[in-house]
């Protein structure tokens, strides 16, 4: 057997997982592609069963899951953790690993071996990154270790403190030509898609015309190949004011706030637990119970677990509090 290091070759896609040069063909069909931001597995499960055809684990997870104000202090290691969760969960989608701000910028070298991280341990199928210029070059080597690479002009919210803020691009001419130069520069340099954000319309239909790979607009109107939106923009769990091109699709944030409400309520009243959420036990073993403990002096009988650290030995026939899915099951039929 050969010992010589080997190129990671690309990914061989799973069963089921929709395949790379699908994304082509369906921009040769006029088939229009769907892609959403995802960073567990309860919403990449969701995504895949609404037949979504791309998840990309954006770093705008350091501000609608992390809490912060800008996309750039997410770490590689944050973001490899939510995109393996992830990718645990969506079967068909191609998982895309969003390259945070300081993984690619500083050489070729930074970039293939943060690429690579993505896709062994991360399990992203490719990778994303931002900008053009510098980025064509990380673009080339990280193709040529065998990795599909999304590009992503316009708006780049990496560099919104250059851009001068979280604007839309491409308003003038000559800004317009350059968002343009760099679509197709990205293009030339092997990339599989290009997101376009936050340009006017008329300059994205004019680059998705030009362009043989697929665009993917994000508030740069109808005629790009395909459209993103941050998932938690688009279910409603981000509030305030959104950027223009956001549809809310749902305002989630409302049914939680009122879920929890009624949670809270519920639980300072009594009213939750219900008899129907409660365990009951057979009367001779509560008799038992009741004798042993029925005065306050035997509370003491050491032959009860006193050790309130411990976790129970689960009951005969029923379980423990322990979280798993072996105990939804048993005590979803536990009478
Ligand atoms: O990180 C992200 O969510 C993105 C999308 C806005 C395209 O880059």
């Amino acid at each position: 057997m050969s010992t010589r290091p080997r190129k990671p070759g690309p990914a061989t896609p799973a069963p089921g997982k929709l395949a790379l040069p699908e994304l082509l063909q369906m921009k040769a069909r006029g088939e229009k592609i769907v892609m959403v931001t995802a960073y567990d597995a309860p919403g990449a499960r969701l995504a895949d069963a609404a037949g979504i055809d791309l998840i990309l684990v954006g770093d705008t997870a350091a501000m609608v899951v992390l809490g912060h104000d800008s996309t750039l202090p997410v770490t590689l290691e944050e973001m490899l953790f939510l995109t393996r969760s992830v990718a645990r969960a969506a079967k068909r989608p191609l998982i895309i690993g969003d390259m945070p701000f300081g993984t690619y910028e500083a050489s070729d070298g930074d970039a293939v071996h943060n690429a690579v991280r993505f896709v062994k341990e991360g399990g992203a199928d490719v990778v994303k990154l931002e900008g053009a210029g510098p980025s064509l070059s990380r673009v080339r080597a990280i193709t040529g270790a065998g990795i599909g690479v999304m590009g992503h002009v316009g708006l780049t919210p990496q560099s919104a403190t250059v851009l001068g803020g979280f604007k839309a691009q491409g308003r003038t001419a000559e800004q317009a030509r350059q968002v343009y130069e760099d679509a197709l520069a990205l293009e030339r340099a092997g990339c599989f898609a290009v997101v376009l954000e936050a340009v006017p319309a008329a300059v994205a239909e004019r680059i998705t015309e030009a362009l043989t790979v697929p665009t993917i607009g994000i508030g740069a109107g109808p005629e790009c190949d395909g459209q993103v939106l941050v998932y938690h923009d688009l279910l409603g769990l981000t509030e305030g004011r959104a950027p223009r091109f956001v549809k809310r699709y749902a305002n989630l944030a409302e049914e939680i706030r009122g879920a929890l409400t009624s949670y809270a309520a519920e639980v300072r009243s009594g009213a939750y637990p219900a008899p129907e959420h409660t365990y009951a036990m057979p009367e001779d073993e509560l008799e038992l119970f009741s004798e042993a403990y029925s005065s306050k002096s035997q509370r003491l009988d050491r032959s009860f677990p006193t050790d309130t650290r411990a976790e129970p030995a689960p009951p005969e026939g029923g379980t423990a509090s322990g979280a798993s899915a072996k105990r939804v099951q048993e005590t979803h039929t536990d009478g």
